[in-house]
């Protein structure tokens, strides 16, 4: 497949996933939430089928009672009767407590120990004819299973592999969700890597899931989108909870077809006008510094304090296309200090809804992602200060405007 062998980088079409060293951590799955510590799958195998379904019983009550009780209630109606598909299910806490409200479930996982401990609960259960498995392997393959699945649920799996093979593991199973279908994912948010210190990846893993974690990687809505990209999702539920601890996301496939990656033009998706630091005009009291790309706001709270002229890239990026589906702008920055706004706005000067986004200050560099739909096309982008009492400060190095789905 063409397209993948660009996204993956090889040609030659191989897998590049080496999954070993993540399924040595996940044999030692955990048991119901992160408080509740963990137990390797090969032990609860050699239990008797008594003492199996008791302990499971035990850990899945704690965890429907616990912080994330509320997805039942959510859910139930939403999958009866529906076929779902997990990206590791661990010890399949969500799958059969749904598979016993009505859906259909399909656990993957890429341990195979995991998947027999949910064999096992499920058939004690009386419920092997709701569910199936699924193993995942090094080529990150579903095409044993079928494509029409109404809902994919990754709670709290594909952040603990690197953001590549997350995304190709996600575009793979995405061919197998129906149009309108959706995709429902826990991770763990920006807010509490900057918390714990901002470590490594490969560090932070240890934190948030015990010594053995390869990875653990922060998301937020707009990480979450590039991962599924060109594939247009549009957001029905987007919070953090637990005190930053967990963000949901509830998205929806936004289009009429199945998803297939060769459908789309990934070089034309891929073009972009790259924004240079003359068309940055600044607004009055702005200071920029530093070889004209750090800023500083003016005094005031809302004071916009630089723009950026979208019109003449987003006329080139048109060209003679009868059709553009809408547009994204990415700035990569950092906010040195306070919160600056990065919005755009039409050509009357009024902010398009929805198109703000707040960046608070911190150690990192971050990639902002503003879109706008084909009929609501912006004419600038605008910059300004959101923390009263406070000249925010930022540094941006670069922006360019794309066409997007
Ligand atoms: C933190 S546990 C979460 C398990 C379960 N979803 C839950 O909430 O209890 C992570 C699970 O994801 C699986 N996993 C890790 N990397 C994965 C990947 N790339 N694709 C699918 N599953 C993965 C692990 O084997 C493990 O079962």
């Amino acid at each position: 497949m063409a397209n993948s062998e660009r996204l993956d980088g090889r040609q030659d079409g191989s897998a590049f996933a080496e999954l070993d060293r993540y399924r040595d951590k996940w044999r030692e799955a955990p048991l119901g939430s992160d408080t509740d510590g963990r137990m390797f799958s090969s032990d609860l195998l050699a239990m008797s089928d008594e003492k199996l379904l008791a302990a499971w019983d035990a850990m899945a009550g704690r965890r429907y009672g616990g912080e994330i009780g509320w997805l039942g209630p959510l859910y139930f109606d939403t999958f009866r009767a529906s076929h779902v598909l997990e990206l590791g299910s661990g010890l399949g806490f969500d799958g059969i407590r749904f598979a016993e409200a009505g859906a259909l479930w399909t656990f993957a996982d890429i341990v195979p120990d995991n998947l027999d401990v949910i064999r096992r609960i499920a058939c004690l259960k009386g419920l092997s004819d709701r569910v199936r498995f699924h193993l995942i392997d090094d080529d990150l393959s579903f095409s044993a299973l079928p494509a029409d699945y109404d809902v994919i649920w990754v709670f709290g799996s594909i952040h603990h592999v690197p953001f590549e093979i997350a995304r190709k593991e996600a575009l793979e199973a995405l061919s197998h969700l129906k149009p309108a279908g959706r995709w429902m994912e826990l991770v763990y948010p920006r807010e509490r890597w900057l918390r714990e210190g901002a470590p490594a990846f490969e560090e932070w893993g240890k934190l948030t899931d015990g010594e053995r974690t390869p990875w653990a990687e922060w998301h937020d809505i707009e990480k979450v989108r590039r991962r599924l990209f060109p594939a247009p999702f549009r957001t029905v539920l987007d919070f953090e909870f637990c005190s930053h601890n967990y963000r949901w996301f509830d998205l929806q496939y936004a289009s009429d077809r199945p998803f297939r990656l060769d459908d789309f033009d990934v070089d034309l998706l891929s073009r972009e006008t790259v924004l240079s630091n003359a068309s940055i005009s600044l607004k009055a009291g702005a200071r920029r510094t530093l070889k004209a790309q750090s800023f500083r706001c003016p005094a005031g709270l809302f004071a916009p304090a630089a723009e950026l002229d979208l019109a003449g890239a987003i006329r080139g990026l048109q060209g003679d296309r009868a059709f553009l589906p809408g547009i994204a702008v990415d700035i990569d920055c950092t906010v040195d200090r306070g919160s600056v706004g990065f919005g755009l706005v039409d050509v009357a000067g009024a902010y398009l809804p929805g198109a703000e986004t707040v960046v608070e200050s911190g150690p990192d560099s971050r990639r902002v992602t503003l879109r706008a739909t084909a009929g609501d096309l912006p004419s600038k982008l605008i910059i300004r200060n959101l923390r009263s009492g406070c000249r925010s400060a930022f540094t941006m190095r670069s922006a360019a405007v794309r066409i997007a789905g």
